[in-house]
């Protein structure tokens, strides 16, 4: 099968959170799994391109008033995954991928359609796949226009659409004036398809239009449908439940894996975790605490700073947590008022907390190894993929159980030896508070500590079982379709360099 996906952020060439560590590793596994996969990705300011190519000089992209011209640029082939780049300066030569700390960029919707349009006019000259995979709301309108604009087009005749949602919290809503302004047909605005509470939503447009709508855990696709997670689009994930569902995420474990990782002073395995005290000294002193005993536990951050990872709580709790024998290391940017938060309780608490706010993959890794604990207390978290990380590192992971943290981690029983880390249910600062406190007196055991470490150390989290459940469903919609089973040879044509 012929696979494209269509995001907006993909590892090594740009980052803001799990998305891209997802669509950098699934193409692969899905090349390994005997399938051809292209991705298509804007070309931002932060993409590095190596030996950059043009590869169609001009796509036309209608706007109201004017055409837009932009073009693609090959990236290449990596592990078997072609990589193309829509490139488009004045819209993707900026400082940031969405916008600044000022708010989102007020064109996101203009950029977006031109990426949206731009994938399905180029995939007509490299390439016409059976599948196209959109991923958020930055690509939800590829499959908006093949079922409206383009359901016309021969090229597009049989191929199928499959959606997947990272996040309920970013839904790109925008004014009415955008269906004109993008040149999308007015009837777009009713409740059955992209109207939503008087704007614009392109994730419903996502959901509505695509044959099969995926998420990134099974937990999280039940609780989409609900009032509590469903962010206003309950009803519509409700009415066509039967073509939800959840595939959870998987690690590259080439990136993150304790035994291989470039990024860490030492390295270490289930069998050996000498490297580890190693590690936890390398990250004390680069958060600059020099003298601390290493036999302090240290819980470690590392998170986009967004009301989603819930740490409103551990500001209701910290006075109380740092009577506690622990040290706290944060590494997290985004949203003004966590980072205040975070600094606020640094200054407070300066024995006790030490918080770098900054994006920087290196201290990631160094967290993911160097702490004992790993705290994720999210409101909601659709996969979630450090905890993860931290089981592979034997960090044990305090989570809340929602979402995928639910459905990754097992609670610890110290009785059976069986469990991964530590959960807590009610979204408060007590049952945080009590949790943390579980996790540490647990640490105080060490014999047993290990063997939690282990038990999580030992989970296989790797893409190939998730890569196995995308192909069940790309077979499924493509019969849908109407499409036979016999795989079609693509039109993609490695030699067309049209400059
Ligand atoms: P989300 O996508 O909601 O941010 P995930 O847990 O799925 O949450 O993925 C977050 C990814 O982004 C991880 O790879 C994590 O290491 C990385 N990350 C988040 N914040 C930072 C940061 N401040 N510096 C470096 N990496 C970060
Ligand atoms: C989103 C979610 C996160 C998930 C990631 C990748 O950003 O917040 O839980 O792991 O996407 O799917």
């Amino acid at each position: 099968m012929h696979i494209v996906f269509a995001a907006s952020e993909c590892v090594p060439f740009s980052k803001t959170g799990g998305l891209a560590d997802v669509v950098g590793a699934l193409p692969r596994a899905l090349v390994a799994a005997g399938h051809q996969v292209t991705v298509y990705l804007p070309r931002y300011r932060q993409t590095l391109l190596k030996d950059a190519r043009t590869v169609v000089k001009s796509v036309t992209v209608p706007f109201d008033d004017r055409y837009r011209f932009c073009s693609i640029v090959s990236g290449g082939e990596r592990s078997g995954v072609s990589f193309y780049f829509v490139e488009y300066p004045l819209f993707f030569d900026r400082d940031a991928l969405y916008g600044t700390s000022a708010g989102d960029y007020p064109d996101n919707a203009e950029r977006f359609a031109l990426f949206s349009r731009a994938v399905l006019e180029a995939s007509k000259i490299l390439g016409v796949p059976q599948i196209f995979h959109c991923h958020d709301w930055q690509s939800a309108l590829v499959p908006v226009l093949l079922r409206t604009q383009y359901a016309e087009d021969p090229a597009f005749r049989d191929v199928a659409t499959v959606f997947t949602i990272h996040n309920m919290g970013y839904q790109g809503l925008f004014p009415p004036d955008t269906l004109p302004l993008l040149t999308l047909p007015w009837d777009l605005f009713t409740i059955s398809k992209m109207e939503f509470f008087g704007n614009v939503n392109f994730l419903k447009g996502a959901l509505v239009f695509s044959d099969f709508v995926t998420t990134v855990s099974k937990k999280y696709s039940q609780e989409i449908q609900t009032t509590e997670f469903g962010f206003g689009l309950e009803g519509v994930l409700r009415a066509r439940s039967s073509t939800v569902t959840g595939i959870l995420n998987g690690v590259d474990y080439d990136e993150w894996s304790p035994e291989t990782d470039k990024f860490i002073d030492a390295r270490y395995s289930p069998q050996d975790l000498s490297g580890k005290a190693e590690c936890k000294q390398d990250l004390l002193a680069s958060f600059g605490i020099i003298k601390a005993d290493l036999r302090l536990p240290v819980i470690g951050i590392v998170s986009r700073f967004a009301a989603q990872k819930g740490f409103d709580l551990i500001a209701q709790i910290m006075d109380r947590l740092a009577r506690e024998e622990m040290i706290i290391v944060a590494l997290g940017s985004g949203d003004k008022t966590y980072e205040e938060i975070f600094l606020r309780l640094s200054k407070q608490f300066p024995q006790k907390i030490a918080v770098k706010v900054a994006y920087d993959n290196a201290i990631a890794h160094k967290i993911e190894a160097g702490s004992d604990m790993f705290l994720m207390p999210s409101k909601y978290e659709p996969c979630g993929l450090n905890q993860i990380y931290s089981l592979k590192y034997g960090t044990v992971p305090i989570v809340r159980a929602t979402g995928g943290l639910d459905d990754t981690i097992e609670h610890w029983d110290s009785r059976t030896g069986k469990g991964t880390g530590f959960k807590f249910t009610d979204y408060n600062g007590e049952a945080l508070l009590l949790t943390i406190k579980e996790a540490l007196r647990a640490f105080r055991d060490q014999n047993s500590w290990q063997q939690l470490m282990r038990n999580g150390m030992t989970k296989d989290f790797s893409w190939n079982a998730s890569a196995k459940e995308y192909v069940r469903v790309y077979e499924r919609v493509r019969q849908g379709r109407g499409a036979s089973t016999e795989v079609r040879p693509t039109s993609g044509n490695a030699n067309l360099a049209l400059v």
